[in-house]
């Protein structure tokens, strides 16, 4: 079997003593087992110097849950893998014609959770490393919130655990909310439309309460004004930004990495944009959050 090697205390570990395309193509049982059981608790996994062809990467995430098509309404099918919808090229290059192969650019990603305003949100995203700029390559750095949760001043805990916010999308919106931003009156707050989720979430491997985020900052609290929605969310962030056990590295050209999207928050430092860098993303649907209130 693999080893497992913790990266830092409050996240994250390498797999070694592995071949993911042997997985791929054996998908035992025991082992894909072991392998959630390692995500559930280290949260980031990294397995490193893998050997993978498209579909043996899709074949390998599956065998972690239904592989997700992350495709923007209004984007181009560029941003996909030719023959390989769910497989979303993340990368700051463009093809000799000007335009990009991928999804994203070279300014800095902030702290922040996959596909959070989907009904069903983002549970593992899987990065592969297929190019890394050679000179000062950006680390992509990871946060346990189980551990912000567990920071946080009792009275403030306790008043999250009844509090749900909306997670809106300002530019991505999910297929299930076309209809209704669409239907939008002119000028219309579109923060009211969005899956609502509990700020504070269960995790239920650990038992752990865990701090939930909406990616965009301004999310409207349910029961709140705006003006007091803004201020929870601007408190809650502040002790996001004062947590420092984060750990992050490189993603190296054949890295894969696999993180668990209920539980944590990543960021990506920024890089000079005449690099090249190109990885490829997977994600799976997970299911929606319970909250901790009522668990507990
Ligand atoms: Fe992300």
């Amino acid at each position: 079997m693999f080893t497992i090697t913790k990266l830092s205390p409050a996240i994250g570990a390498d797999i070694s003593n592995i071949d993911l395309r042997r997985l791929a193509e054996s998908k035992d049982a025991a082992i894909i087992a072991a392998l959630g059981e390692a995500i559930e608790t280290h949260l980031v996994l990294r397995f490193r110097g893998q050997d993978l062809s498209p579909g043996e990467f899709v074949g390998l995430a599956s065998a972690f849950g239904h592989t997700k098509t992350l495709k923007r309404a209004a984007a181009s099918t560029g941003a996909h893998l030719p023959g390989h919808p769910e497989i979303k090229v993340v990368s700051n290059v463009a093809n000799g014609d000007g335009r990009p192969v991928g999804d994203g650019g070279s300014s800095e990603n902030y702290w922040h959770t996959d596909g959070t305003y989907l009904p069903q949100p983002v549970k593992l995203t899987f990065l592969y490393g297929r190019e890394a700029p050679k000179t000062n390559p950006p680390k992509t750095f990871f946060m346990n919130l189980c551990d912000v949760y567990d920071r946080l001043p009792h009275g403030l805990a306790s008043y999250l655990s009844g509090l749900s916010c909306i997670h809106y999308s300002e530019y991505n919106f999910a297929p299930e909310y076309a209809e209704r931003i669409a239907a939008l009156p002119e000028g219309a707050d579109r923060r009211h439309v969005g899956p609502s989720f509990p700020l504070v979430r269960l995790n239920p491997h650990s038992g752990r309460p865990s701090l939930y985020l909406p990616r965009q900052r301004k999310c409207l609290v349910e029961g709140l004004t705006i003006a007091e929605s803004e201020k929870v969310s601007d408190l809650l962030w502040t002790y996001v930004e004062a947590y420092k056990d984060t750990w992050g590295d490189v993603i190296g050209v054949d890295d894969l990495l696999v993180f668990d999207n209920s539980f944590t928050l990543h960021r990506r430092e920024a890089f000079d944009s005449r690099e090249r860098r190109v990885l490829w993303h997977i994600s799976t649907e997970g299911k929606p959050p319970i909250p901790y209130a009522l668990a507990s």
